[in-house]
């Protein structure tokens, strides 16, 4: 398979913006400041130097992850956020192979690419969470199970409509992991907003209910099935990452990490398989 560098850029940071969920939040009129091809080493080096800070960059290479992966340096990575194939033939996309994915070998390679206080985000549907699972679990110490609530889903007359979506998060090492709090403006069930230090919020939940799916009418909204929402991504970015540090997504569909690495000022490092989906994260993260 011939693997080639698409391109480098290295645009201007983005400040952190107040409202995550506001997905009208597009860097479109930043400036890129340098355009480069540089290979994975090259990478690595800029981001050791201190002209590189409080820049953000993204690397999108056309491929395979599984053969990608191994490019990329060891204890190089800081977050690890990934939505990969579900295994479910959603649609009968010919994406969604299960039977590709070697999850030991997948594991092997997210453990020997994180630094130390790195972060696995990974996304499962409810069928598959818990072989993935049992698998992660062995390399990884598991810290939460988060559920996302994506309130559209399939209606079916013998069953339940499936909205849930699975967030696995691992962590190299229990102590020094990166986690940035945020608060909760998720109105309680049981009333009021509580309060904590004198404030109206709390902290957030593992059950996710308060980001909007994507819709038909969603002004983000690209051609892949199974885009994920901006506000969603960004609030894994800026939770698990700090401005500057590097993330990777080996199975970037429509490129919605990037867009948030870069408004959040992440570098970003992503893999897409499939050519039409690789055009759609260029246009998207197109400056
Ligand atoms: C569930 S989608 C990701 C959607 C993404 N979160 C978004 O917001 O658009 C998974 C993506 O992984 C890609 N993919 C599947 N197997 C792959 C592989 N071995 N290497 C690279 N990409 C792969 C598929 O083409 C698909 O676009």
């Amino acid at each position: 398979m011939k693997v080639h560098w698409e391109r480098f850029h290295v645009y201007a940071h983005f400040s952190t913006i107040n409202n995550l969920n506001d997905t009208s939040m597009y860097p479109d009129n930043e400036p890129i400041i340098e355009q480069l091809d540089l290979p994975f080493e090259e990478l690595m080096m800029r981001m050791e130097r201190d002209d590189f800070r409080g820049k953000s960059s993204l690397t999108i290479r056309i491929g395979d992850a599984n053969d990608l992966i191994r490019e990329i340096d060891d204890q190089s990575v800081d977050l690890i956020a990934t939505d990969p194939p579900y295994g479910i033939n959603f649609e009968k996309n010919e994406w969604d192979e299960p039977d590709r994915l070697n999850w030991h070998e997948l594991a092997t390679h997210f453990k020997r690419v994180l630094k130390p206080h790195g972060n696995l985000i990974v996304f499962q549907g409810w069928s598959y969470v818990a072989e993935t699972k049992t698998i992660l679990d062995q390399y990884f110490t598991i810290k939460n199970w988060i559920i996302y609530d994506r309130v559209k889903g399939r209606g079916a007359k013998t069953n339940f409509v499936s909205t849930r979506e699975d967030i696995l998060w691992y962590v190299m090492d229990e102590k020094i992991h990166v986690f940035n709090k945020i608060d909760s403006t998720i109105k309680k069930k049981t009333g009021g907003m509580g309060l904590k230090n004198g404030t109206k919020y709390r902290a957030l939940s593992n059950v996710w209910t308060d980001i909007s799916p994507i819709v038909p009418w969603s002004k983000e909204r690209v051609k892949h099935p199974t885009q994920k929402p901006v506000s969603l991504m960004n609030r894994i970015v800026e939770v698990f990452s700090n401005p500057n540090d590097l993330v990777l997504d080996p199975f970037m569909g429509s490129g919605t990490t990037a867009v948030s690495c870069q408004i959040l000022g992440r570098h970003c490092i992503g893999f897409e398989k499939n050519p039409e989906y690789y055009q759609i994260i260029l246009e998207r993260t197109k400056q």
